[in-house]
């Protein structure tokens, strides 16, 4: 990557946007109002903006490896906090993709030093669905299982969150899990049954009266 080149760039976005709009800027830096909160993948080939026919200032986004919602994580969870408190987001979005490098690392028995207690949470939703992955023979298809069923998780644990709740339960923010397929650019609704999921979960992690 010519780093030059992207200095070009920007001064070409900024002539391009000042083009069509004297003001962009001015309005630009009055303040965020995003309406979606995205966690996706860390991977360069998956471009939340692009993605998402997204403008700045309409995505709030934070990306890991391998989209991952975990409790401890003080990044994801300060991030899921200001988001839904604060920017008072509506829609959150959990986006994993085909390939991820992150879940097919952690389908393999392998010592990954530092990454290994990140990816530890990507086998323990292996266990949880172990009976369905087990029952997959070609190991592509059960990756690609995995995938989905680790978006899935991403989802539930992001219900489990207290600040989710109590906005789900005051003004019906909703959460999504996609897929996005690097074979054909398409993004796929897992179409997560949030409130079954929800009610299903309820008796344990309900945290303050939520879902009822
Ligand atoms: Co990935």
């Amino acid at each position: 990557m010519d780093f030059n080149k992207i200095f070009q760039h920007n001064e070409a976005w900024i002539a391009r946007r000042l083009s069509v709009d004297k003001e962009y800027f001015n309005h630009l830096s009055e303040g965020q109002n995003p309406q979606v909160l995205y966690i996706g993948c860390s991977d360069s080939r998956v471009t939340t903006e692009e993605l998402l026919g997204a403008e700045p200032g309409e995505v709030f986004v934070h990306r890991n490896i391998a989209n991952m919602v975990i409790s401890i994580d003080l990044n994801v969870m300060s991030v899921i906090t200001y988001a839904v408190e604060h920017l008072q987001v509506n829609q959150i979005i959990v986006c994993g993709h085909y390939d991820c490098g992150g879940v097919k690392s952690a389908m393999e028995a392998k010592d990954l030093g530092l990454l290994n207690p990140w990816l530890r949470n990507i086998r323990d939703v292996y266990r949880i669905h172990g009976d369905e992955l087990n029952t997959i023979e070609d190991s592509h298809k059960r990756y690609n299982r995995l995938v989905e069923l680790n978006v899935q998780e991403q989802c539930i644990n992001l219900i489990k969150v207290a600040v989710v709740q109590k906005a789900y339960k005051e003004r019906g923010l909703k959460v999504h899990g996609w897929v996005f397929d690097v074979h054909t650019g398409r993004i796929i609704d897992l179409k997560i049954n949030f409130v079954k999921i929800l009610r299903e979960i309820m008796e344990i992690y309900d945290l303050g009266d939520n879902f009822n």
